[in-house]
């Protein structure tokens, strides 16, 4: 089965489990850490979540977030997801998108063409370089929506776990 079609049906696998559609606002006490996986963290409904240290050193995967975000996305939704006039300021969006609608809509993509517009979201279902790294963006723009992350690359960072290592060699590699 080719990866893409598996993402998918994964998507909408947890889509229909956490209810696709609904919208509800995130704020910082929703994103608090409740559990660690390796430097993995996720908030009470078991949602990849950021963390962020009073010294601003932030999690692995918020970095790696950062990193991807402005090298797949920035080009149409600004540096740091600030926004442009073309696409949608993502720092904004992910004060009311759940993860399940977050991944479905950057797995499948999404066209707005109402009213003359020709805005188009183009899906990223089957580009290693996004779909692996799924988390790490939805984390890093979740920082930056409700965790006070400033623009700009992460001064500090915790160091990448084998784990993590290991999860990444093997999606860019399958
Ligand atoms: C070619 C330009 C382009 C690129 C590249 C792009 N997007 Fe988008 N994206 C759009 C447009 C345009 C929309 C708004 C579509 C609409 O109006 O329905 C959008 C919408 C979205 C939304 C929904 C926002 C909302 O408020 O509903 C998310 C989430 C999103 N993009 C994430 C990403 C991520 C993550 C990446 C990088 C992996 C990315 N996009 C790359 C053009 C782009």
């Amino acid at each position: 089965m080719p990866i893409r079609t598996i993402l998918l049906a994964v998507t909408a696998t947890l889509a229909l489990l956490i209810g696709q559609g609904s919208s509800r606002a995130d704020d910082k006490a929703a994103a608090a850490v409740a559990s660690d996986d390796n430097g993995k963290y996720a908030d009470k409904d078991g949602n990849p979540t950021f963390k962020i240290q009073p010294d601003g050193t932030v999690d692995w995967h918020t970095y790696s977030g950062y990193r991807r975000f402005n090298s797949e996305c920035n080009v149409c939704h600004g540096a740091d997801g600030a926004g442009s006039s073309f696409a949608p300021v993502l720092a904004e969006s992910l004060k009311t998108m759940s993860y399940a609608d977050f991944l479905s809509t950057v797995a499948g993509g999404r066209k707005n063409l109402s009213n003359g517009n020709d805005k188009v979201m183009p899906a990223f279902g089957d580009n290693k370089n996004v779909y692996c790294y799924m988390d790490d963006l939805y984390v890093y723009l979740r920082a930056r929506a409700v965790g006070d992350l400033p623009r700009g690359r992460p001064a500090k960072h915790e160091d990448k776990s084998a784990a993590a290592k290991q999860a990444e060699d093997s999606c860019m590699g399958g």
